[in-house]
C-alpha cells in the first residue's frame, strides 16, 4: 500500500531505486554505529516503498546468522580498477524481506579476520579494498538495473569512491547519476599517498584541491564531499560543527563552500531489536508504563559484574570505544572521586591499551565498585542499558551517537556533552517542568563531567522526578521512520520528482534554520 502511495508521489512508474554502498552492515559486520545505521535506514526506506540494494563486502568476520541463506550469483562481476579487472563474486541475501543485500566475495581482499584491521593494525591495502567495494557497487547496479540507480547513496570514505567513479566515468549515464554522500565521522578520511591514485583508477585530472587532493595526499572522503549532489551527516548540530575550523578536520573549507547542499539528519535506532519489553538478553522485561523490571536488571548486572549493590548507590554505565573522540579518559580521571561519592561503574569498552590498563587498575583497587569488560557491544551492552541508572557519554565530538539513544530507550539517563548528535537527541532536564531526558554539559573537562554527574545524582534523590525522566526517555520517538522520510525527501528532490514530500527536506546548513 505504501509503495503505491510513493509511486504516485514520485511520479515514477516504479519505486525509487537506491543503491547503498557501505563498509558495514549490522548484524552481518559492524564495528560501530555505521553498520546499525545502514541496516536501520535501509529497512525504514524499504518500509516506505523504496527499492533498496545494499552493497557491502563479504569479510572473514561477516556473520550470516539471522539472515536468509545467501544465494551466489551465477556470474561474477568484472570490476575494473586502475587498468586492472577483478573478478568479484556476489552472494545475495535480504533484510526485512525486501531489502536486497549484495555481499562482495573477493577472498584475497575481504576474507580476513577484521573489517579494517586485525591484531597487527590497519590492513595496508585498505585503499584498494574499498576502491573495489566502490567500483563493484556500480557494477552491481548495472547487473540489477542495467544502469545507474535513481540515487547512489554512499557512506563514509569507504564508499566515497563510488560517487567519484560515477562522476568521472566515461559513460554519460553514470556521470549524470544522482548521488548522496553521508559522512558518519569526519575524523576518518581515508588518506593515502597520491602515488596510489593510478592503481585505484583515480585520474590525474582529479588530483587537485577542489577534488580528491588534500594536504598533498589522496583523500577519499573529500571525493565523496566534492562530487556528490548532496552531502549529509548524521545530526543537524554536527552538520553545523563541521563547517567550522575547530571540528572541520581540515575539510571545513570544502564543506563550507557546499553548505547549501549539506544537510544534517539525525540517526534513528532499530526500535524492534532494541526494545526492553521484548529483549531476551536482559534479566527482566519492562516498558515505559511499568519500568519496575529495571530493578531486577540492575541487580542482575551487578551480580554478573561482581559489583557490590551498595543499597541505593547509583550505577553508572559506559558502552563505548576507547578512542579520544569518546572522552572516556575524562571519566577515568574522576573514578576515585566517583567511588568516594559511593557510585558503582560498569564499563564495557574496547580500544586504547593505555586507557584499558588505567581502567583495569581502578578495578583492582575497587573490585566491588568498578567493573570493566573489554568487549565490543552486544549482548552485555543491553544489560548495561537496562541496569545502569545513568549512562555516561562524555564525547569530545559526536556525529550522532547511538549509545545515548539505546540508553534512553532502556531507561538509563544519559549524562553527556552538549555536542553534535548528543545535543540533538538528548533534551536537557528541566526540574521545574519535569521535562527533558538527560544531563548535557558544555565544560568538556573531567570537572565538567563530574558536575554533570552530580546534577544527575541530585535529581536521582527525587524519586518522582527521576521516574519521570526515565519515562520521558523511554517514550522518546527514536524510530527511523521520520529520518528515513527526510532522506527520502532529498532523494526525491534530486531524482527530479515533484517536490511534494510528506516531510520537507531539512534546511541545509547554509540556510539559517527557523
Ligand atoms: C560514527 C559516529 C557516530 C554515529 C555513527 C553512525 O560511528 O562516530 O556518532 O552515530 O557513525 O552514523
Amino acid at each position: 500500500m505504501l509503495a503505491d502511495a510513493i509511486d504516485r508521489k514520485t511520479s515514477l512508474p516504479r519505486p525509487l531505486r537506491v543503491l547503498m554502498v557501505a563498509a558495514e552492515l549490522a548484524p552481518l559486520a559492524r564495528s560501530g554505529g555505521l553498520g546499525d545505521v545502514i541496516h536501520g535506514l535501509s529497512c525504514a526506506l524499504g518500509a516506505i516503498g523504496v527499492e533498496v540494494v545494499i552493497v557491502t563486502p563479504y569479510y572473514g568476520v561477516t556473520s550470516l546468522e539471522g539472515v536468509p541463506e545467501p544465494k551466489p550469483w551465477n556470474r561474477p562481476l568484472w570490476t575494473p580498477i586502475g587498468g586492472d579487472v577483478r573478478d568479484v563474486g556476489v552472494l545475495e541475501t535480504t533484510l526485512a524481506d525486501d531489502v536486497r543485500v549484495c555481499l562482495l566475495d573477493c577472498p584475497a581482499l575481504f576474507r580476513r579476520n577484521g573489517i579494517y584491521r586485525d591484531e597487527n593494525g590497519d590492513f595496508g591495502d585498505n585503499d584498494m579494498r574499498f576502491a573495489l567495494l566502490s567500483s563493484s557497487a556500480l557494477r552491481v547496479a548495472e547487473a540489477i538495473w542495467e544502469g545507474p540507480p535513481d540515487v547512489l547513496h554512499a557512506h563514509d570514505w569507504h564508499g566515497a569512491l563510488a560517487v567519484a567513479y560515477a562522476r568521472l566515468s566515461d559513460i554519460a549515464e553514470w556521470r549524470n547519476a544522482v548521488s548522496v554522500f553521508t559522512v558518519h565521522n569526519l575524523a576518518f578520511q581515508g588518506s593515502f599517498p597520491l602515488q596510489r591514485a593510478a592503481a585505484l583508477g583515480v585520474p590525474e585530472t582529479a588530483l587537485h584541491n577542489e577534488a580528491l587532493k588534500q594536504d598533498d595526499a589522496l583523500n577519499l572522503l573529500k571525493g565523496g564531499i566534492v562530487y556528490a549532489d548532496r552531502v549529509t551527516t548524521v545530526s543537524p548540530t554536527y552538520a553545523r560543527e563541521i563547517i567550522t575550523q575547530r571540528l572541520g578536520c581540515g575539510l571545513d573549507t570544502a564543506l563550507q563552500s557546499r553548505s547549501s547542499r549539506l544537510f544534517g539528519i539525525v540517526n534513528g535506532i532499530d526500535t524492534e531489536s532494541w526494545d526492553p519489553a521484548r529483549d531476551r538478553a536482559i534479566a527482566a522485561r519492562y516498558d515505559a508504563h511499568d519500568p519496575s523490571g529495571r530493578i531486577a536488571c540492575k541487580l542482575a548486572l551487578e551480580a554478573e559484574l561482581g559489583l557490590d549493590p551498595g543499597g541505593n548507590a547509583p550505577l553508572l554505565g559506559v558502552v563505548s570505544r576507547l578512542i579520544p573522540q569518546k572522552g572516556i579518559d575524562m571519566l577515568v580521571d574522576i573514578i576515585p572521586s566517583l567511588v568516594d561519592d559511593g557510585a558503582r561503574l560498569a564499563i564495557v569498552a574496547l580500544g586504547n591499551p593505555e586507557l584499558e590498563r588505567r581502567i583495569q587498575d581502578a578495578c583492582s583497587k575497587w573490585p566491588d565498585r568498578v567493573a570493566f569488560r573489554p568487549v565490543f557491544g552486544d549482548p552485555i551492552a543491553r544489560r548495561v542499558y537496562a541496569g545502569a541508572d545513568m549512562f555516561i557519554m562524555p564525547s569530545r565530538f559526536e556525529p550522532c551517537g547511538l549509545g545515548q539513544q539505546y540508553a534512553m530507550r532502556y531507561g538509563a539517563i544519559p549524562v553527556a556533552t552538549a555536542v553534535g548528535g548528543l545535543a540533538d537527541t538528548i533534551e536537557q532536564v528541566d526540574e521545574a517542568s519535569q521535562k527533558g531526558t538527560g544531563f548535557l554539559f558544555k565544560d568538556v573537562t573531567p570537572s565538567g563531567l563530574h558536575d554533570a554527574i552530580s546534577r544527575a545524582s541530585q535529581a536521582r534523590n527525587k524519586p518522582a522526578l527521576w521516574a519521570r525522566l526515565i519515562r520521558n526517555g523511554m517514550l522518546r520517538d527514536a524510530s527511523w521512520d521520520q529520518s528515513a522520510r527526510r532522506y527520502f525527501a532529498i532523494y526525491r528532490e534530486l531524482a527530479g520528482a515533484p517536490p511534494r514530500p510528506s516531510l520537507p527536506p531539512p534546511p541545509p546548513v547554509g540556510v539559517s534554520e527557523t
